[in-house]
C-alpha cells in the first residue's frame, strides 16, 4: 500500500495503479479522488515548465527536508512514506503564507498559471537551511513564466531569503516528524503494481523472480514514458528506500556512490572533489529534477545526451552491477553498447558507481540552447595530465551529444598522450575528433555545429590551462 500524508491527512492507496502520476492523482484526472485538488497546474507534462511543482517532505537528521518535484512526471510510489504539500495548503484561512504575500507585494503574478508552481518552489526555498539554500535563480530555474517577466518574482524571492520560517509547518515540525516516523514503522512493501524494497538484498531477490519489472529511481525519464508515450507501466520496483543504494562512501582511493543517490545529494561532495562536475550539475535539468534524479538513472538510461556519463568517463569511473548475489565491476565505457543499449543483463541492476580519487585537471563544458533547465547539444568532459616539461601524460576526452552513446574520443586521446601541449598538437587532436565522430543533426544543432563546437571546446580547455600551456604554445 502506498501511504503518505497529504498535508496533514493520511492517504492510503491500495488499488490506484502505481504508474499514476502525482499530478493526475491530485487533479483526479483519470479516477475519482475525494481529496481532489486542482491548484497544481498542468503545463508541459514533461518536467520542463514547473507549473505542476509540489513539495515533498522527508525527515533528515531530526528535521524536515522540503524538496520540490514535478508532479506531472512523478509516479505515486514517489510519495510513499512522505508528506505532500500543495499550493492549497499554504494559506491559513484568509491569511496568505509569507511566500504568497511576497509574490503579491512584488506583483509576481499576471495570468497566474505558473504561479502555484513558483509559490511552491519559493516555499521549499524558504524552508531550506541557509547553508544549503541554492541560489535564487537556481531555485526558480525550473519555473517558466510567459507573462510576468522574472524580475518581480526574483524580487519576491529576495524578500523571502531574508525571512526565517515561522509558519505553521515550522511550528508543527515535531508533530509531522512523529507522523512520518509512524508511517515508516508501518510500511508495507507492496501496492498495486509496485514493490518497494528497503534493502539491496530484497531488491536483488525480487528482480531475479520478476525480470520484466521496471526500476523506478527518480523517475524523471520513466515518467515521460507515461505522459509522453502514453505507456502503461504495470510492474515497478522502487529504489528510493533501498538504503544501501542511497549511500555515499569515501576512501583514500575512491568515492563510492550508490546508484539511487540523487543529484541534489551529490552536489556538496562533487563541489569538494570535482568543482567543474558540481557546476555542470547545477545546469542539469531544474531544481525539481535534481531533487529526485539519480546518478544510476542517468547512466542506466544510456541516453547519448545524458550529462553525467561523459564526466564519469573522463574520471575513469567504474560501475558495479549486481544480479542476485553476483556482483561485477567494469569501466563505465564498456557499459554502453549502442543507442539506449547497455551491458545490463536481465535481472541485473546498477548498484554503485566508483570514481577514483586521483589528481585531475577536469573541466566540463555544457552547451545548450538555454543556459538552465535544458538538454545538452554537446557536452565535453576533458581531463589531461601534463608533466613538468609540458608533455601530456594522460588524456581523457569524453563527449556527449556526438554519437549514439556517451563516448571517449579515443583517436584524439591517442594524439594527445605523449605530445607537447601546443597548438600543433591541438590541431591534430581536433582533426582526430573530426574523423572519429559523425554526430547527427537535430533540433538542438547540426552535425557541423556539433563537430565545430567539440573542437572549440578542446581549444578552450587548452586556453584555460594556459597557466601550463600558454608558454608552450608561444614556443610552438
Ligand atoms: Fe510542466 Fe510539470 S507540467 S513541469
Ligand atoms: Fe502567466 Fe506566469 S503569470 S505564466
Amino acid at each position: 500500500m502506498i501511504r503518505f500524508l497529504l498535508n496533514e491527512t493520511l492517504v492510503e492507496l491500495r488499488d490506484t495503479p502505481s504508474d499514476t502520476t502525482v499530478l493526475d492523482y491530485l487533479r483526479g484526472n483519470h479516477s475519482p479522488n475525494p481529496d481532489r485538488k486542482t491548484g497544481t497546474k498542468e503545463g508541459c507534462c514533461s518536467g520542463d515548465c514547473g507549473a505542476c511543482t509540489v513539495v515533498i517532505v522527508e525527515p533528515e537528521n531530526n528535521h524536515l527536508n522540503y524538496q520540490t518535484i514535478n508532479a506531472c512526471i512523478a509516479l505515486l510510489p514517489t510519495l510513499n512514506g512522505k508528506q505532500l504539500i500543495t499550493v492549497e495548503d499554504l494559506a491559513e484561512g484568509e491569511k496568505l503564507h509569507p511566500v504568497q504575500q511576497a509574490m503579491v507585494d512584488h506583483h509576481g503574478s499576471q495570468c497566474g498559471f505558473c504561479t502555484p508552481g513558483i509559490i511552491m518552489s519559493l516555499f521549499a526555498f524558504h524552508h531550506e537551511a541557509p547553508e544549503n539554500r541554492p541560489g535564487i535563480l537556481e531555485a526558480l530555474g525550473g519555473n517558466l513564466c510567459r507573462c510576468t517577466g522574472y524580475q518581480p518574482i526574483v524580487d519576491a524571492a529576495n524578500e523571502i531569503a531574508s525571512l526565517t520560517p515561522s509558519d505553521r509547518f515550522k511550528n508543527h515540525e515535531q508533530g509531522t516528524l512523529q507522523k512520518l516516523s509512524t508511517l515508516k514503522t508501518q510500511r508495507d512493501d507492496s501496492a498495486e503494481g509496485v514493490f518497494m524494497p528497503s534493502s539491496e538484498q530484497a531488491l536483488a531477490d525480487y528482480l531475479l523472480k520478476h525480470p520484466q519489472t521496471r526500476l523506478l529511481a527518480g523517475g524523471t525519464d520513466l515518467g515521460l514514458e507515461v505522459t509522453q508515450q502514453l505507456k502503461d507501466l504495470p510492474s515497478l520496483v522502487t529504489l528510493a528506500s533501498v538504503k544501501e543504494l542511497k549511500e555515499i562512501r569515501c576512501t583514500d582511493q575512491e568515492i563510492i556512490i550508490g546508484s539511487a543517490v540523487t543529484y541534489r545529494q551529490l552536489e556538496p561532495l562533487l563541489a569538494r572533489h570535482f568543482p567543474d562536475f558540481a557546476h555542470m550539475l547545477s545546469r542539469l535539468g531544474s531544481q525539481q529534477i535534481r531533487n529526485v534524479g539519480t546518478l544510476g538513472g542517468n547512466i542506466g538510461n544510456a541516453s547519448p545526451i545524458g550529462d553525467t556519463p561523459p564526466v564519469l568517463l573522463a574520471l575513469d569511473a567504474q560501475v558495479e552491477l549486481r544480479k542476485g548475489n553476483t556482483v561485477r565491476s567494469l569501466p563505465l565505457e564498456d557499459f554502453f553498447l549502442g543507442y539506449k543499449k547497455t551491458l545490463l543483463k536481465e535481472s541485473e541492476f546498477i548498484a554503485r558507481i566508483r570514481i577514483p580519487l586521483q589528481a585531475h585537471q577536469l573541466k566540463v563544458y555544457k552547451l545548450s540552447k538555454r543556459y538552465g533547465d535544458d538538454i545538452s547539444t554537446v557536452l565535453a568532459a576533458i581531463n589531461l595530465e601534463l608533466d613538468d616539461n609540458g608533455l601530456i601524460t594522460k588524456a581523457r576526452v569524453a563527449l556527449g551529444g556526438m554519437a549514439e552513446i556517451p563516448k571517449r574520443a579515443l583517436a584524439c586521446e591517442a594524439i594527445l598522450v605523449g605530445s607537447p601541449a601546443n597548438s600543433t598538437t591541438l590541431k591534430q587532436a581536433q582533426e582526430a575528433i573530426r574523423s572519429e565522430f559523425k554526430p547527427l543533426s537535430d533540433v538542438r544543432g547540426s552535425s557541423d555545429y556539433r563537430l565545430q563546437a567539440a573542437c572549440n571546446l578542446l581549444e578552450r580547455y587548452f586556453l584555460e590551462m594556459s597557466g601550463q600551456t600558454a608558454r608552450i604554445i608561444a614556443h610552438a
